[in-house]
């Protein structure tokens, strides 16, 4: 049996999909032979509450050189980062000479307001692509993997941070015990740890099951999250719940002590317990949902192409992976999948292997369907896609439930 990353307590997966590929692993045809496969279970402990993979592939297969996922392709997410931003400035930063570091800054998406104000900052990215675009826009940054090696060093050549930030990235990291002992090193007395994932009660109430992929080992709670810290002397002191990658929440830890924990912790406690988030049961009935929505989205896909109808898939997302992989679409049933970033265009999606075109072959050619694969970012696209509705132009969604709409 597996055992928790974070308490050592052996636990039983409750779902397997199978083989997977690198969710990001997006490849050229020739590439294919090559490809590269694991098995993709999830598990929940009983003891910590921690959500997670039983096996993830090495760090250097999915954050490398041509790391396919760059942060500012989303305007909303560039004035979620610049909202992020202001507020650690109005409420953590009020030191002589303040210091803020990102952990998994990628292009640079939050700390570019941090270089802006002339604040000195610090960003940690491994993938040495993203991070290259960030130091081309003035951004300090150092291609490294954060751990608790790297912050002593970190230490050493800048002194103690007022604030560490860190989103969608902490939940990446399988050896978080490293990276909390690091937290505890890098945090000046008042410092402190802000991070922001995927949250495990949107998942559950959303059956959004594409969060899960090879990159996201855990998924979060406040009882996950606070039982973690606690081994380290640090302490959960509040939260706030983001809208973001189809529901986040934001975490803000400190030492042990340092302040007072606010009322929303107590809150966001008993509401998972009230949701059952701590029960077996709970992640039983997610398996089941699981399989009711892959049966449903298969059936419906079939069937429109039964009727001689065009689908194509709408982002190439990480989150898509999950989906083509598991629910077995393959390009007799989506097309190609329509995407903005340019490392994308011209390859395969990873295991499905459904070609990925630039938006112009999807704009200037209509189908009778979208699949809506980027769903987290779907307010942005029908803003954008007002054009595809009026020429006749459905989306299939599959959060929370397999549905079509206009
Ligand atoms: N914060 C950005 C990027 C999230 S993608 C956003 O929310 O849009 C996850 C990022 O974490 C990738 O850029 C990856 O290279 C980086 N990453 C993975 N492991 C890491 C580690 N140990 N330390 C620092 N960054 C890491
Ligand atoms: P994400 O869900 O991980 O943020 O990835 C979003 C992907 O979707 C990214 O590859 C860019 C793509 N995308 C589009 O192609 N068009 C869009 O309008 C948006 C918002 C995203
Ligand atoms: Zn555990």
């Amino acid at each position: 049996m597996p055992k928790c990353l974070i308490c050592e307590s052996s636990f039983a997966p409750f779902i397997s999909f199978g083989q997977m590929p690198i969710a990001n692993g997006f490849l050229r045809p020739e590439e294919r032979a090559e490809e590269y496969f694991f098995q993709m279970e999830v598990g929940f402990c009983e003891r910590c509450g921690m959500v997670q993979l039983t096996e993830q592939p090495a760090r250097e297969k999915m954050f490398h050189e041509n790391y396919a996922f760059y942060s500012s392709t989303s305007r909303y997410m560039a004035q979620h980062f610049e909202k992020f931003a202001k507020d650690v400035q109005e409420k953590y930063t009020s030191s002589s000479d303040p210091f803020v570091v990102e952990i998994g800054s990628n292009d640079g998406i939050m700390l570019t307001h941090f270089a802006q104000q002339k604040m000195r900052h610090l960003g940690i990215e491994p993938s040495k692509n993203v991070a290259k675009v960030a130091l081309e826009k003035g951004i300090n940054t150092i291609s490294e993997f954060f751990d608790e090696a790297l912050a002593e060093k970190i230490v050493r050549e800048n002194g103690q941070a007022d604030a560490v930030l860190s989103a969608n990235v902490m939940c990446h990291i399988p050896y978080l015990h490293s990276v909390a002992k690091g937290i505890k090193r890098l945090l000046k007395p008042k410092g402190v740890f802000q991070f922001e994932d995927p949250y495990l009660a949107d998942i559950v109430e959303k059956t959004s099951y594409d969060q899960i992929y090879d990159e996201h080992y855990f998924y979060f709670s406040l009882q996950s999250v606070s039982h973690l810290f606690a081994m380290h002397g640090l302490e959960l002191v509040d939260v706030a719940p983001q809208v973001t990658h189809g529901g986040s929440m934001r975490y803000t830890i400190a030492h042990q002590g340092a302040y007072t924990p606010s009322p929303a912790v107590t809150e966001f406690r008993a509401k998972e317990k009230a949701h059952g988030l701590h029960l077996p049961a709970t992640y039983d009935r997610l398996r089941q949902n699981i399989e009711r929505s892959r049966a449903e989205l298969v059936d419906l896909l079939k069937r429109l192409r039964q009727e001689g109808k065009r689908i194509v898939g709408y982002g190439a997302t990480s989150k898509s992976t999950t989906i083509t992989n598991y629910c077995g679409i393959t390009p007799d049933l989506v097309e190609f999948i329509s995407d903005t970033t340019p490392i994308k265009q011209g390859k395969l999606s990873p295991g499905a292997h459904i070609p990925v075109r630039p938006y112009t072959e999807f704009s200037t050619n209509y189908p009778d369907y979208a699949l809506l694969f980027a769903w987290n970012h779907a307010q942005e696209i029908m803003a954008k896609e007002e054009g595809f509705r009026l020429a006749g132009g459905k989306w299939i969604t599959y959060v929370p439930q397999v549905s079509t709409f206009e």
